[in-house]
């Protein structure tokens, strides 16, 4: 026996390394046919790993103090040796985590991979990308800049909208009645060690979860359903060597790509740092414009979107929180029994393409300052947002079948759409040009989403392989 087999065996006796590297990489077995979405994953630990380690050393001269955040920030930038090089990477990491994690999701969403047995690495999945937008947000809270401190004070009073309790819950989170010292020391404590211990106990929960029922691909197939004799699947390869190797090129020329944004373009125009953050945070000078970092935009857009109602802006922010939480139920949603889009009908496919292309819009919308025009645009992105979840059992079922279901709801939205022209014509300020952009998207919202599914030739999905393909 080899001394390196010695210490292994030392080790086994010990501790099941081997066995776990037998379960979680030579002898998981996962499909053959990844494509490029399924690297994503693998990005998002690097992303990761990248905060934690930059974070890390970034603590090691950042001040949590309201008179000597900002400061410190500047002397990281300035004086610490490549400190400029470390804050430039977590900066760069926060929009890099989101887009990673944006094209994971949409993976998810194309391959039907929240669908059974699949729903909890879906729900885990939910419940990190809600984390890293609080881990994002009380990040953005600390170098405590003019953008820090008005984004902040923007978002908490949004609770203060809930209904009774709302006042006390705003004081509550900001521990003061503003933005204030109490608020960047709290957030400090969540940033950079209760979110980041909840991520990633929320990341190995995931992959736990994966581990159990095996990866999905993009044909949608089920790959330990044809196992061979030795029991082994026979569209399966071991993860190791065979993914690592291949995510191992993969990772390095995400690098490339990433450090050519921390080197030449760290702040992206104002997209990945805003310009009123090079400002110290004033509490007596409100920026002229506050909006958010691009990730949350199409949210905060949707929040905008919606008027109030009896001078509380509560509907805005139910429907800004309902936009995320509506992704914990589209296991349950998807009535389709084929996975994969590559299988679906015409119908799945136009739906899965104008909400991204919604979701896109949304998220320009809320870049820019509040206008009649935009605000009806994001209207009809907020209203084509929520169709996409609400008649997806109407339109992913459709494809198969024919159901009372689908009448009923076309019916209803006829009325719905009706109403919504009309709001639309009689909404203050927005051009007629805009109004009637509007006015014809819903009508063709109704048209794909509703009336088509009611005629739709029930046959449209097509057989899935039993085994999968190498395309
Ligand atoms: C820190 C963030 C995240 C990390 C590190 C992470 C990591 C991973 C990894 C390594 C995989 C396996 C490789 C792959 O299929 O790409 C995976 C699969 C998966 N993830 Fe994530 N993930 C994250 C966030 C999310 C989010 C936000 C969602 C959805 C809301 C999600 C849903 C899924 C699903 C459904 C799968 C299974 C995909 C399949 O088998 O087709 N993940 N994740």
């Amino acid at each position: 026996m080899s001394n390196n087999n010695s210490l292994m065996a030392w080790i086994d006796a010990r501790f099941p390394l081997t066995k776990m590297m037998e379960e979680h990489m030579t002898k998981y077995y996962a499909p053959k046919n990844f494509n490029f979405w399924y690297m994503f994953g693998i990005l998002a630990t690097v992303v990761l790993v990248i905060q934690i380690v930059s974070g890390i050393f970034l603590t090691m001269h950042y001040k949590p103090d309201a008179a000597l955040a900002f400061g410190s920030v500047e002397y990281i930038m300035r004086d610490v040796p490549g400190g400029w090089f470390i804050r430039y990477m977590h900066s760069t990491g926060a929009s890099a985590f989101f887009l990673v994690v944006y094209l994971h999701m949409y993976r998810g969403l194309m391959y039907g991979s929240f669908k059974q047995p699949r729903e909890l690495i879906w729900i885990f999945g939910v419940l990190i990308y809600l984390a890293l937008m609080a881990e994002a947000f009380m990040g953005y809270l600390l170098p405590w800049g003019q953008m820090s401190y008005w984004g902040a004070q923007v978002i908490v009073n949004l609770f203060a909208a809930v209904p009774f309790v709302g006042e006390e819950l705003s004081v509550w989170i900001r521990g003061d009645f503003v933005i204030s010292d109490a608020t960047l020391n709290r957030f400090f404590a969540f940033h950079v060690i209760a979110l980041p211990l909840i991520l990633i106990g929320l990341v190995v929960a995931h992959i736990i979860a994966l581990h159990e029922v095996g990866s999905n691909n993009p044909d949608g197939v089920e790959i330990k359903k044809n196992k061979g004799p030795d029991g082994i699947p026979l569209d399966g390869i071991p993860f190791h060597p065979y993914y690592t190797v291949k995510d191992l090129m993969l990772v390095v020329v995400f690098l490339m790509v990433f450090f050519a944004v921390v080197f030449f373009a760290p702040e992206m125009g104002g997209f990945f740092i805003e310009h009123p953050n090079f400002e110290p945070a004033n509490p007596l000078k409100t920026p002229e414009h506050i909006a958010p970092v691009w990730y949350f935009t199409p949210y905060y857009a949707m929040l905008r979107a919606v008027p109030p109602m009896f001078g509380s802006q509560f509907p805005g922010v139910v429907v800004m929180f309902g936009a995320i939480a509506v992704f914990f139920f589209l296991p349950w949603l998807e009535r389709s029994p084929v996975k994969s889009i590559r299988y679906k009908g015409m119908l799945s496919k136009t739906a899965i393409l104008i909400f991204a292309a919604w979701f896109i819009v949304l998220g320009y919308l809320g870049v820019k300052p509040s206008s009649p025009d935009y605000t009806m645009l994001a209207q009809v992105g907020t209203l084509l947002y929520f169709a996409y979840f609400f008649f997806m059992p109407v339109f992913s079922s459709a494809e198969v079948k024919k159901t009372t279901v689908r009448m009923i709801g076309s019916a209803v939205s006829v009325l719905a759409t009706i109403g919504m022209i009309y709001y639309w014509f009689n909404a203050d300020g927005a051009s007629m040009a805009m109004t009637l952009f509007a006015s014809i998207a819903t009508i063709a919202f109704l048209i794909i989403y509703l009336i088509i599914p009611a005629f739709y030739k029930a046959e449209s999905i097509k057989p899935v392989p039993e085994r999968v393909t190498d395309k």
